[in-house]
C-alpha cells in the first residue's frame, strides 16, 4: 500500500481514537468493521442478540460471520432494544449483543454493558448512525468490547469505516483479518477514483448542490438493487447454501455488497483526504444537527417523542412518526427529497424463523418499522415546508396500549 495512503489511514484512526480514548483500526467500510468485530469476539454458530429494526445488509453481515441472529424485543419509544423485555431464556443462550443506536438515538448501552459483563459475553456497538452521540458524557463507541463506525453517514465520505477496540492488543489480529478480506481496487474503481473528484468539481462549479445531486441519483441506484421494497430480495435457496459454507464472506457477497459495491476495497488517497477533512469538521456538523433537530421539533408535530425530550441530539436522521408513510414519503420525493434508512418489515418477519430467531414480542418493532419516517435534519427546510400540515400519528400507539 502507498505510504501516503497508510499515513492518511493513521490520521483517521487517530482522530477517532482521540475522541474515544481507544485504539482504532481503519476499515474499508462499516460493514467490514462489524464483520471483523464479530469474527474476533464470537465463534461460528454463536447466537447474537440484535435489533430486528436494522439494515438488512447488517443482518447479512452477521450471517456472513457465521453467527445466528436472535431478534430482541424493541421499545416502541425509540426502536432500540428493550433490555428489560429480553426473556431470561434468551439471555441464557446468546453469546453476544449488537447495538444499533438507530438514527443516532442511543441504545440502553449502560444496561447492556452491565448485562454482558455479568454474563461474560461481548457487547458490539454499531455506531454507524451515532458517531456524534454520547451517553452520560461518554461517546458511543467507548462502551462495548468493540465498536464499528461507518464513515458514510455523518461523515458522508461515501466510503471507509473504523473499528474501535476495547482491547488494543488485538490490533494486529484485527488488521490481519481485515487484510484477508480486503480486495484490490479494480480498473473500474481506479477510473472512478480519477473521474469522481473531477465530476464533483464540475457540479460544484455549476452550482448543483449536495441535496439535488444526491437524492435522485441515490434513489435510482438503491431502487435498482432493492426492487420497490425497503428490503432486498432474500433469495432463500442461495442463502441456505451460503450459510452451509460457514463464516465465508465470499459466499455472502451478493447480499453484503448491496448499496456499497466497493465495501471491501480500501479507499484511495483522494477519498481518504475527504474523510479526514470531514472528520475534522465533525464538531461543526454536530452544532448544525443540534440546531436542525431543535427546529424540526419546534416546527413539526410529527417528530417522535423520544427526539423531543431533553437536550436535542445531533441525530443522523430524525424519526418522524406518520400514519401513511408512503404518502408522506412521496410528498417529500416530489420535492427532490427521498427518505432512506427505512427498515420495514422487521428482520424476523423478513427472514422467517429458518434464518433468525424471532422476537418474543414483535409488536413494538412492527409498529415502529411501519410508521417511522427518518429524515435528514440537514434538510429541515424541505421537510418542514412539505409536512407542516400533516396530522401526527403518535396517538396510534397510545391508542393500541
Ligand atoms: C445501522 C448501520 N450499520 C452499519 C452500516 C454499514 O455501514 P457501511 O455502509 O459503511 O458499510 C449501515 C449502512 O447503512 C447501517 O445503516
Amino acid at each position: 500500500m502507498e505510504m501516503k495512503q497508510q499515513r492518511l489511514q493513521r490520521e483517521i484512526e487517530a482522530n477517532i481514537a482521540d475522541r474515544l480514548g481507544r485504539e482504532c483500526v481503519f476499515m474499508p467500510s462499516g460493514r467490514i468493521a462489524l464483520y471483523c468485530a464479530l469474527r474476533t469476539h464470537l465463534k461460528a454458530g454463536d447466537a447474537l442478540l440484535m435489533s430486528p429494526v436494522n439494515d438488512d445488509v447488517i443482518y447479512f453481515t452477521v450471517l456472513a460471520a457465521g453467527v445466528r441472529p436472535v431478534m430482541a424485543p424493541l421499545s416502541a419509544d425509540d426502536g432500540n432494544i428493550d433490555v428489560e423485555a429480553v426473556p431470561a431464556e434468551t439471555w441464557s443462550r446468546v453469546r453476544g449483543v449488537l447495538t444499533t443506536n438507530l438514527y443516532g438515538l442511543p441504545d440502553r448501552v449502560e444496561k447492556l454493558r452491565e448485562r454482558c459483563a455479568a454474563l461474560g459475553i461481548p457487547l458490539i456497538e454499531d455506531v454507524a448512525h451515532a458517531i456524534e452521540t454520547s451517553v452520560g458524557g461518554k461517546p458511543l463507541g467507548s462502551f462495548g468490547t468493540a465498536a464499528a463506525f461507518s464513515l458514510s453517514k455523518h461523515v458522508d465520505a461515501g466510503c471507509g469505516g473504523v473499528l474501535a477496540l476495547g482491547d488494543g492488543s488485538l490490533r494486529r489480529d484485527i488488521e490481519a483479518l481485515r487484510d484477508g478480506v480486503v480486495m484490490a481496487r479494480g480498473p473500474l474503481q481506479l477510473a472512478g477514483d480519477f473521474v469522481k473528484p473531477r465530476a464533483r468539481a464540475v457540479l460544484d462549479a455549476l452550482g448543483v448542490t449536495g441535496a439535488l445531486r444526491s437524492t435522485r441519483l441515490v434513489e435510482v441506484l438503491l431502487r435498482a438493487e432493492r426492487g420497490s421494497a425497503h428490503r432486498m430480495d432474500l433469495h432463500a435457496d442461495e442463502l441456505r447454501r451460503a450459510i452451509a459454507q460457514g463464516a465465508v464472506l465470499d459466499a455472502f457477497e451478493p447480499w453484503v455488497r448491496v448499496d456499497r459495491n466497493d465495501y471491501r476495497m480500501m479507499p484511495g488517497v483522494d477519498a481518504l483526504k475527504r474523510i479526514l477533512a470531514r472528520l475534522r469538521r465533525l464538531d461543526a456538523d454536530r452544532e448544525e444537527r443540534i440546531r436542525a433537530v431543535e427546529r424540526l421539533r419546534r416546527e413539526l408535530d410529527l417528530v417522535a417523542p423520544v427526539a423531543c425530550r431533553g437536550e436535542p441530539l445531533p441525530l443522523f436522521r430524525v424519526p418522524l412518526l406518520v400514519t401513511d408513510r408512503d404518502a408522506v414519503r412521496a410528498e417529500l420525493g416530489g420535492r427532490g427529497f427521498w427518505a432512506h434508512y427505512i427498515y420495514d418489515p422487521p428482520l424476523d418477519d423478513y427472514a422467517g424463523a429458518e434464518f433468525a430467531d424471532p422476537s418474543p414480542a414483535p409488536d413494538a418493532a412492527r409498529w415502529w418499522a411501519r410508521h417511522v419516517l427518518p429524515v435528514n435534519p440537514l434538510r429541515a427546510d424541505i421537510v418542514i415546508a412539505a409536512l407542516r400540515s400533516q396530522a401526527p400519528a403518535r396517538a396510534l400507539w397510545a391508542g393500541a396500549q
